[in-house]
């Protein structure tokens, strides 16, 4: 089987005896595998060898990757977006049938993508924040089973500042075939429910979501009706066609300067990123027609953390009231099950609501305009506002992550003292 029509550059076939080691693995596993099961049910249970109809999906296949030549080997397929990509759609599915072990849950796999730039930060306290924001993504990606690339270099010297999340997405879908959508989140965004799940199953006929208020893009044309902060885009041709015209009103394309005077007419704004976006976003829904692309009102996407931060105490009251009452929200339990009880949690908070006003935890909170790796902070509030506010977050964030190693941050202003969480809190 050739799955990909040029012989020209195919791979090498791999000869057996070229890996041994890994059959070897695969056999010192299976003999693993076979005392671990005698250990288990011996001697007290029967062992139940097949209980086929059970059995979890598979796990993906690490090591598998057939002597057959792909996209990936066609020396006229690139990563940047100076290669123009065709038939996306038939390349990833004929990835997907070469590596089965990826189709179970590649229906909603999605892959982050985040980033900051190459050099140390200017603010004293800058580096210091990116790391929390960070370690913040890996752990909302390790109680998912999400994929994280933390991107810091500028793939594209014509797209600096946050025009570099363009050709960091088109990289990543490229290399993950296997990702059926990719995640752009700022690297001051910053996960306050760890359990909220995007609802990927209404965006079924979307290929591009992100958070806003439709009237402000489409009725009033203002370029703050969204935020290009934190989006969704599905790893299709689609979406790669929409990234070469979202690139084409970039600084480094021939056409910036005829966008720069469309967008000022339009939008009353510069061309950055986020103008070019909403004008992108009220082009398609006024003529595109398909509506692939949507903006999320429904929940936080991305909310602004102004309008956030001074809720996140009472929140914090309203679960403690909640899990006073039911058991099973605060029992404990092993970190990688953690999804079980998120999914408890919904039905006591039905009534909550959602984004503003809402008791429910908003689910990303958006540093936008403190700017806490160069410190050029929005006038409009001060550094430390900033600073207390991150703080205060990212600890409300980090009390859902530590109670499963059993301590809290009883004071969410303060991120350097823990205390042990006493069996059954808030009984
Ligand atoms: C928090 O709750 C208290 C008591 O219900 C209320 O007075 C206060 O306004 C609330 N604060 C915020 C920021 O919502
Ligand atoms: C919480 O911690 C902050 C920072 O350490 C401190 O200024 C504040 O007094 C503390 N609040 C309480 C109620 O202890």
């Amino acid at each position: 089987m050739v799955a990909f029509p040029n012989s020209g550059w195919r791979k090498p076939a791999i000869r057996i005896l070229d890996r041994p080691s890994i059959f070897l693995a695969g056999a010192v596993s299976a003999l693993l595998l076979l005392w671990a099961s005698f250990f288990f049910f011996s001697p007290s249970s029967k062992p139940t060898l097949c209980n086929c109809h059970h059995q979890p999906p598979p796990a993906v296949d690490l090591r598998s990757d057939p002597p057959i030549s792909t996209f990936y080997d066609d020396p006229s397929f690139g990563y940047t977006l100076n290669k123009p990509i065709k038939n996306w759609d038939q390349k990833r599915k004929t990835w997907l049938q070469l590596h089965p072990t990826f189709k179970p849950g590649s229906p909603d796999r999605v892959f982050i993508v985040t980033g900051s730039r190459s050099t140390p930060c200017k603010s004293p306290t800058g580096d210091h924040y990116l790391l929390r924001f960070y370690r913040n993504k890996v752990d909302y990606c390790r109680t998912h089973g999400y994929d994280i690339f933390y991107n810091n270099v500028l793939l594209d010297p014509t797209m600096p500042s946050c025009w570099a999340k363009i050709p960091a997405v088109r990289a990543a879908m490229v290399a993950h075939p296997e990702a059926e959508w990719i995640w752009w989140l700022d690297e001051d965004a910053v996960f306050t429910d760890m359990e909220f799940k995007i609802p990927f199953h209404r965006y079924n006929d979307k290929n591009f979501i992100v958070h806003g208020w439709p009237k402000e893009v489409y009725v009033k044309k203002s370029w703050l009706g969204l935020n290009a902060g934190s989006f969704l885009i599905r790893n299709c041709q689609w979406s790669l066609d929409f990234l070469d015209t979202w690139a084409d009103m970039s600084p480094g394309s021939v056409n910036f300067n005829k966008w720069e005077s469309v967008l000022m007419n339009e939008f009353r704004h510069e061309n950055d990123d986020q103008t070019a976006l909403a004008y992108l976003l009220r082009k398609e829904h006024q003529q595109w027609g398909r509506k692939k692309m949507l903006i999320e009102t429904g929940y936080y996407l991305e909310g602004y953390w102004v309008l956030i931060v001074d809720t996140l105490k009472n929140i914090t009251e309203r679960y403690l009231e909640v899990e006073t009452s039911a058991g099973m929200l605060r029992r404990r339990h092993a970190e990688k099950v953690s999804e079980r009880y998120g999914l408890l949690r919904e039905p006591s908070l039905k009534d909550a609501g959602n984004e503003f006003g809402s008791w429910r935890r908003p689910f990303v909170t958006h540093f936008a305009g403190c700017q806490p790796c160069n410190g050029k902070h929005n006038p409009v509030f001060s550094g430390k506002r900033c600073r207390e506010a991150m703080d205060v977050a990212l600890n409300f964030a980090d009390n859902q992550v530590l109670r499963n190693y059993g301590f809290v941050h009883r004071n969410l202003s303060d991120s350097s003292v823990v205390k042990p969480l006493p069996f059954d809190y808030p009984a």
